[in-house]
């Protein structure tokens, strides 16, 4: 490239040159004491002489994360068509046309069906008002969820290591954001009375995102997105709730992360054995069986028994806690024995003629394909 060069002062350069290398010095050290007797210091956690944030690039998470979740990143307009969401880019559009061009007039149809109106009036032809708070009782759980998940991500993303990590967690954050946003106008054309957090739910939630450092992890991506997980995959089959197996796709990776996270900074034994943390999984994990028995009614009008799916969930959370290593105060088999217990014990005092079950033997995620995404996820053992 031709450019006429201009004339700079020499000796003024070479002082601006010092000059910035002593105040380089200077700050830098000066952070370093202050970050070594934890008084403050470098707040990022960037090494920008490595342009790398601390802890590498980890390619291999990025590569299992942020490029999959592009590959899947899924818009509203398209799998919710009744939304009011404009989300689709104009190819995007052009292709969606296209389709749509190419359907016969009964396929056209059966699609205008779900726009809109059309799509309450569906909800009302399908479900009994009952059904339909009973549903809106149980997305709510995850409606409210999601807000916590936005919080919660957003601050993992600053407690995890490495580029490749940060940019995992940057799509976490992108679609809880999208989860929150899509899910409540899900529910909101349902037309019921929304109810707030439960109380065993608002302590679940609150403690996770109080929680320290990775132990986020545990209260978020193995517990309440384990929950959501569950929640979604019990419930995509039922009409008008198609898109939810977007969300089951989604919130499936965010529980695969701290699997593929932790298997490249592990955590210390102390990390997963110190008696504080292991009560601190616990006292998170146990207003899920009060929560399981105040929500029996809902899962019930949809005819499914709250212990059956609390038991398939309670299987796989505790499965995936473990193979991290988030312990818990006792060793997993009892864990999931005393689970079990305890809802055999509510039934025996509530349920007349009630036999002992193994309720963590049961199954509750319905469709071929969702239940190969949560094998991949939860391992064989699931
Ligand atoms: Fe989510
Ligand atoms: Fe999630």
């Amino acid at each position: 490239m031709e450019v006429k060069k201009i004339a700079v002062n020499e000796t003024a350069q070479r002082v601006n040159e010092k000059t910035e290398q002593y105040l380089n010095t200077l700050v830098r050290a000066y952070d370093q004491v202050l970050g070594t007797l934890h008084l403050g210091g470098r707040k990022a956690d960037y090494d920008d002489t490595n342009y790398e944030f601390v802890g590498g690039a980890n390619d291999e998470l990025r590569k299992k994360h942020y490029d999959k979740s592009l590959r899947l990143l899924w818009k509203a307009e398209q799998h919710a068509s009744w939304s009011s969401f404009h989300d689709l880019s104009r190819d995007e559009e052009m292709l969606m046309k296209m389709a749509d061009d190419a359907l016969n007039e009964s396929e056209k149809r059966e699609v205008e069906r779900i726009k809109t109106a059309e799509f309450k009036a569906l909800l009302d032809r399908e479900y009994t008002p009952a059904q339909k708070q009973a549903i809106v009782n149980i997305l709510s759980l995850i409606g409210h969820g999601e807000a916590y998940a936005w919080l919660v991500s957003n601050e993992v993303l600053r407690d995890v290591k490495s580029t490749g990590a940060k940019a995992a967690l940057t799509m976490q954050v992108l679609e809880e954001a999208k989860h929150f946003v899509v899910l409540r106008e899900l529910i909101m054309a349902f037309g019921m009375e929304i109810p707030r957090l439960p109380v065993y739910e608002y302590v679940m939630l609150e403690g996770t995102l109080k929680a320290k450092g990775l132990e986020k992890f545990f209260g978020m991506n193995v517990l309440v997105e384990g929950i959501a997980l569950s929640i979604f995959g019990a419930l995509s089959k039922y009409p008008g709730l198609e898109v939810l197996q977007m969300f089951h796709l989604d919130e499936s990776r965010h529980c695969a992360l701290p699997t593929n996270y932790l298997k490249t900074q592990p955590l210390t034994w102390w990390e997963k054995n110190n008696p504080a943390s292991m009560v601190k999984r616990f006292m998170m994990v146990l207003p899920a069986i009060p929560l399981a028995m105040k929500m029996e009614k809902d899962f019930a009008e949809l005819g499914i028994d709250v212990f059956e799916f609390g038991g398939s969930l309670v299987r796989k959370v505790i499965n995936l806690a473990y193979r991290v290593g988030f312990h818990l105060p006792l060793p997993q088999e009892n864990m999931k024995a005393f689970v079990n217990y305890m809802f055999n014990a509510y039934c025996s005092a509530t349920r007349e003629g009630h036999n002992f079950r193994e309720f963590l033997d049961a199954e509750s995620t319905l469709g071929e394909a969702e239940l190969a995404v949560e094998r991949e996820v939860f391992g064989i053992a699931s």
